[in-house]
């Protein structure tokens, strides 16, 4: 059974052995690199500066959120904002691995910079263990290059650390809850390193990440009230995906031409194989009506993912 101050214990002394000057980490605000930077935060204190990436494909509200939680946790915190660079880098590219692969080297190239500025040596990853297993660790397929490990690229100018690497996110979660963090923040649902551009088909325009971090925001939203109003159980993962297919439809008497949002909500341990949440037909439909009405410029139809874990996997790319 995982003991999670055992691993506490072991991991930070291990750290201030490995970690001999100053180290940057990339936090998400998900619970795995928050989990990492408050691990690398005990080992090695102000020599560790943490560093929010906003790419332009975050969650609505997102970055403030987690400053704000990250200072109160005592990590030393940066925003950069690096939108414009992520929007200019995806321009027209449309295949899924090519978007994990310039979103991981674009990452890298940006967290380079500071570690320069900052005279860091090392990088600090949150990566668990499905991120390396799906992108085709040791005698594995490639499922999805994980930016944090295939989207890396093969030049890069300090140390990867990766405290986390071996461990399944339910592990993880224990670990973040034994280091005090908020319920809210290990309890998190997962969200994806390369963020929004993954659940955008087709070219990750500013103007799409728009859309989709709005619909994003209505899933959650609804879900999470739903859930405590105790209709439902809050599933472990839960968001929107947008499609680049049109279909017709229709604004009170005049025709629409619109695309279309997958609603998309997950039973799951360790994301490594899900079933889909069979959550009740009225928070569906309350999400659906949500959506059309704030969207109605650019959706007119909703539909829900009814695909397991295999076949489907949890995000569309
Ligand atoms: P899939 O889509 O492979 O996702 O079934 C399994 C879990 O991993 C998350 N995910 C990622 N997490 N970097 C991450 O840190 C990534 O590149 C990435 N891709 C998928 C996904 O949201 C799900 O929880």
């Amino acid at each position: 059974m995982f003991k999670p101050e055992k691993f506490i214990d072991e991991k930070v002394a291990e750290l201030k052995g490995q970690i001999k000057g100053n180290a940057v980490i990339g936090i998400s605000g998900g619970v795995d690199s928050t989990t990492a930077a408050i691990l690398v935060n005990k080992a090695i204190g102000k020599n560790l500066k943490g560093i929010l990436v906003d790419t332009g494909y975050m969650r609505k509200n997102e970055i403030g959120y987690n400053e704000k939680m990250l200072k109160s946790l005592g990590v030393n915190t940066r925003v950069i904002d690096a939108s414009e660079r992520f929007y200019a880098k995806l321009k027209d590219v449309i295949e899924p691995e090519q978007k994990r692969k310039i979103i991981g080297e674009l990452f890298i190239r940006v967290f380079e910079e500071v570690a320069e500025k900052e005279k860091a040596e090392y990088f600090i990853q949150g990566t668990i263990a499905p991120d390396w297993i799906e992108s085709g660790g040791g005698l594995r397929d490639t499922i999805k290059s994980h930016h944090n490990v295939g989207g890396l690229p093969k030049d890069i100018k300090f140390e990867i650390v990766e405290p986390l690497r071996d461990l399944y996110k339910d592990e993880v979660r224990l670990v973040g809850q034994k280091l005090g963090l908020p319920e809210e923040v290990y309890q998190r649902q997962p969200f994806p390193g390369p963020g929004l551009a993954v659940r955008i088909l087709g070219e990750p325009t500013k103007e799409k990440a728009e859309i989709i971090r709005e619909a994003c925001a209505i899933v959650e939203e609804e879900i999470e009230k739903a859930s405590k109003n105790k209709e439902m159980v809050r599933p472990w993962q839960y968001f929107a995906v947008l499609l680049p297919s049109k279909t017709v439809g229709v604004h009170g008497d005049v025709r629409a031409y619109g695309n279309i949002v997958v609603v998309r909500a997950v039973e799951s341990k360790d994301g490594m194989s899900a079933s889909y949440s069979k959550m009740p037909h009225s928070v569906l439909e309350r999400i659906s009506v949500r959506i059309t009405n704030t969207l109605k410029q650019h959706i007119n139809r909703v539909v829900f993912d009814i695909t397991n874990k295999p076949p489907g996997t949890i995000e569309y790319e």
